[in-house]
């Protein structure tokens, strides 16, 4: 049955040649499709075999792997394979776009990082989840409003990401509560005889991660990418300040390593993982491994706290994580759900936690003493931390949004552009974007 005919967004061209019936068989055939394609069509059908993918690196693809088996045992009638694609954000988002321009139905279940399901909504690439009766009051309402679009609710939270700053405490006992504290700890730790060689380090690559880490010095300063009218506010005077900090007090006074800017989060934990740096900026994932006393030189020796604010701002945690959507094309959308709702149900989330510190998108469980026993962050502190973290705006452009500031953020800190320089021209440059794709009304209200 050809699926793409209903519910599926906006046509590709010459796509409804594909879909004409003959006029007797169009009411009875409608009926069927819809049927079909309503999320319920392929109930009760024997045997559905249905793709997930998903970044699945170490223990996180051990993790997923054995809820999958469970799965799979679990409901004789669907067997489910695991389709690993890349870790890197950036990597994953190109394979999933040409797949699912290529409308390629396979595989039936998306792993979306936190900014893209706008964009894969309002391109017809993922399945509204009405009419499989989610209940999205259970969630965190920041991380279902990131999933909702046009008033509809497209993917299933699946665990919450939310930035914090690492220390090592040993040699920072407390923690920093500026940016120019934070740059004076880094530079008198590295001093001393023995001392970390970098002063900290962060995810700087030209890729998703360099954004999260940047909305933070942003934040710290008082700055945003888009204002709450939905107008650039990026090149504004906070957003210079944020953007000249890092570069000066940081990069280019080699606090930060000239590598960091090929660096995502693996590579910054292992700098500070083998005792290389005084602090980290990356996410809770990290926090288990490095307590492993057998790969890590700094169990014991690290605390986390939240970024700190600047003069002007505030102390600012990006929110990211992931969530789990049905590709539009599969044929069996009935069968992706319910692997959608196993793996997002309590159970596997205080799994997904105690296995790889990955927090769980369910306040309720904030409470449940089995979350306690994760080696992590204090579950209290994880939660307000969760609860406060800033969202990247919510538009279906903002891949391209995240793709032009990116560039623009290496010219300056590269010293290519003058901070205002460069800001202006992504400034520029996202205004247009934003006319050209005719986003200016719908970019309102929803963005940071
Ligand atoms: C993490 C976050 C995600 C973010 C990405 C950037 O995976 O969960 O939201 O975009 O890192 O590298």
């Amino acid at each position: 049955m050809n699926c793409d005919c209903v519910n599926r967004g906006p046509p590709a061209a010459g796509s409804v040649g594909r879909c004409r019936l003959p006029a007797v068989t169009l009411v009875v055939a409608a009926a069927l499709i819809l049927t079909a394609c309503d999320g319920r069509g392929d109930a009760g059908r024997q045997g559905s075999v249905i793709k997930f993918s998903g970044s699945a690196l170490g223990a996180e693809g051990t993790l997923v792997a054995r809820q999958i088996d469970r799965f799979n045992g679990l409901h004789p009638d669907i067997q489910v394979e695991l389709q690993r694609t890349p870790d890197d954000a950036t990597q994953r988002h190109q394979l999933y776009v040409q797949w699912l321009n290529a409308r390629v139905g396979n595989p039936d279940i998306l792993m979306l990082d936190a900014i893209w399901t706008p964009e894969f909504a309002a391109a017809g690439w993922i399945l509204p989840l009405r009419p499989f009766a989610p209940a999205p009051a259970d969630f965190f309402r920041a991380t279902i409003e990131a999933n909702t679009w046009a008033g509809e609710l497209y993917a299933l939270p699946w665990f919450a990401d939310v930035g914090l700053l690492y220390r090592r405490i040993d040699l920072v006992p407390t923690e920093p509560r500026s940016l120019s504290e934070l740059a004076t700890a880094a530079r008198g730790a590295m001093a001393r005889p023995g001392g970390p060689r970098y002063g900290i380090v962060w995810q700087g690559a030209r890729y998703e991660g360099l954004i999260t880490t940047f909305i933070e010095y942003l934040g710290a300063f008082g700055g945003r990418i888009l204002d709450e009218n939905g107008q650039v506010a990026i090149n504004r005077p906070e957003a210079v300040r944020a953007v000249t900090f890092m570069r000066d007090q940081l990069y280019g006074s080699r606090i930060a390593p000239l590598e960091v800017l090929t660096w995502h989060e693996e590579e910054a934990r292992f700098a500070f993982q083998n005792g290389n740096a005084v602090f980290m900026r990356n996410w809770p994932y990290a926090y288990e491994p490095m307590s492993d006393t057998a790969e890590s030189r700094v169990a014991g020796k690290y605390a986390v706290s939240p970024m700190p604010g600047a003069p002007g701002g505030r102390s600012t945690a990006a929110l990211g994580g992931a969530q789990l959507a049905i590709n539009a094309y599969s044929e069996s959308p009935r069968a992706a759900y319910r692997l959608i709702a196993y793996l997002t149900a309590p159970e596997q989330m205080i799994e997904r936690a105690q296995a790889v510190g990955q927090y769980p998108t369910r306040p309720a469980l904030y409470d449940d003493p089995r979350l306690a026993a994760v080696r992590s962050i204090p579950l209290e502190q994880a939660k307000r931390a969760i609860e406060n973290a800033t969202p990247r705006p919510v538009t279906p452009i903002y891949t391209e949004m995240s793709e032009i500031l990116q560039i623009e953020l290496h010219r300056a800190l590269v010293r290519q552009a003058e901070p205002q320089a460069a800001l202006d021209a992504a400034a520029k440059r996202i205004d247009a974007l934003i006319d050209r794709t005719g986003m200016r009304k719908l970019t309102q209200g929803t963005t940071r």
